[in-house]
């Protein structure tokens, strides 16, 4: 159908030209017959042929150039919308909407202004992304540097008691700690998020792996007096063990966090064809159903008040999430508030270095 219209649009097109300039040869013809007519002179038939023709192209070229203006007023109007929206584009305006001809869609220029439009929206998303990051950045050392410097005045107390003076000191290592952690998570977060992360596959016993993380550890489990248990399948895996053990440490982590005292924290690892699957789950506080496809998000946790105690910046799910992606895997949670929460990681036994693009 689309070759047909085509067809016919070629044929009308020669049509179109034949007749154009056989009207403005036949006008050269008159024009110059009447010259000849009342100067009383006649010229040789090549000359005359040589005249009608240079004359027949002057009439074309001319009329063409009074009437060209009019016939691209539209494209002059779209060359000028697109080079004001690239102005604005390029200041840094993303507000900016071409006008597309829905009837007309495959023309290059709806093309052209869809293409504009798709790249100014992805954008508009990237800069609303980079200002919510730098917002929950500054959020996130804002209030431990109030804190230390708050505790910083108060030391200069010379009447406080020792404990006193321990306890301050105690609050604004924790502080630090705290923002040192920050920025190591910022570093890893970018690092994993660039266009080729770090990622370097080889074999290893990945149940041996888990159980060096858990012994490495106990002594936060066991400050906490958490039951710990560990069912781990002899599993051999392709993956970056680097990587990995940064997902189960944040895992890990987060279950010793979040559990209250005297409670229990399971690691399971099983093989379930061309793919291990590691479970970490706990009987702590669980989390809200609509929390649960928010907490892989950078920056987001859960429960405010519970968290300000537990401390922590948000970011540990996000960077396991980044790296189980990375190695073509899938993470996921399933908890019922009150009744803990079960995070699964699934990866496929032999990630190669081509997984790293996903
Ligand atoms: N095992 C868990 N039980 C209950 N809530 C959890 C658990 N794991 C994660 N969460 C919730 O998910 C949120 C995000 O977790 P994530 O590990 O990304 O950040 P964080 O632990 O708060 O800080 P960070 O890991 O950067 O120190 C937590 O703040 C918490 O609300
Ligand atoms: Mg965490």
């Amino acid at each position: 159908m689309k070759r047909l219209w085509f067809a016919i649009k070629a044929v009308l097109m020669l049509i179109a030209v034949i007749v154009i300039i056989s009207v403005y040869w036949t006008a050269a013809y008159f024009l110059s017959e009447w010259v000849y007519a009342r100067l009383n002179w006649q010229p040789h038939p090549l000359a005359r042929q040589l005249m009608t023709s240079i004359l027949g192209f002057f009439l074309f070229g001319f009329s063409m150039s009074v009437i060209a203006p009019f016939i691209r007023k539209h494209e002059k109007v779209f060359w000028q919308n697109m080079m004001d929206a690239i102005q604005r584009i390029a200041q840094g305006d993303f507000r900016v909407h071409l006008p597309v001809d829905r009837e007309n869609r495959n023309h290059p220029f709806s093309k052209l202004a869809t293409g504009i439009n798709d790249m100014v929206a992805q954008l508009r998303v990237m800069e609303e992304m980079r200002q919510e990051f730098i917002s929950n950045v500054s959020h996130e050392i804002g209030s431990p540097l109030t804190s230390i410097r708050g505790f910083a005045r108060a030391l200069k107390n010379e009447n406080l008691s020792r404990e006193q003076r321990m306890r301050y000191l105690d609050i604004i290592e924790t502080e630090c700690v705290r923002l040192s952690k920050l920025s190591e998570n910022l570093l890893r977060l970018t690092m994993l998020e660039s266009n080729q992360p770090p990622f370097f596959p080889a074999p290893y016993r990945l149940d041996a792996q888990l159980q060096t993380i858990l012994l490495r550890c106990e002594p936060q489990w066991a400050e906490k007096e958490l039951d710990v248990g560990a069912d781990l399948e002899k599993v051999v895996i392709t993956a970056d063990e680097d990587l990995l053990s940064q997902v189960w440490l944040n895992l890990i982590h987060n279950a010793i966090k979040f559990t209250p005292k005297g409670g229990r924290i399971t690691i399971r690892l099983e093989k379930r064809g061309d793919r291990a699957v590691v479970t970490v789950s706990d009987t702590g506080p669980g989390i809200d159903q609509q929390d649960q496809h928010r907490i892989f998000e950078r920056f987001y946790k859960a429960d405010k008040s519970r968290h300000r105690a537990a401390g922590g910046s948000g970011l540990g799910l996000s960077i396991a999430k980044k790296i189980v992606e990375i190695h073509q895997g899938r993470i996921s949670v399933h908890s019922r508030p009150g009744e803990g929460a079960v995070f699964t990681v699934e990866l496929p036994l032999h990630a190669s270095e081509t997984a790293q693009s996903g």
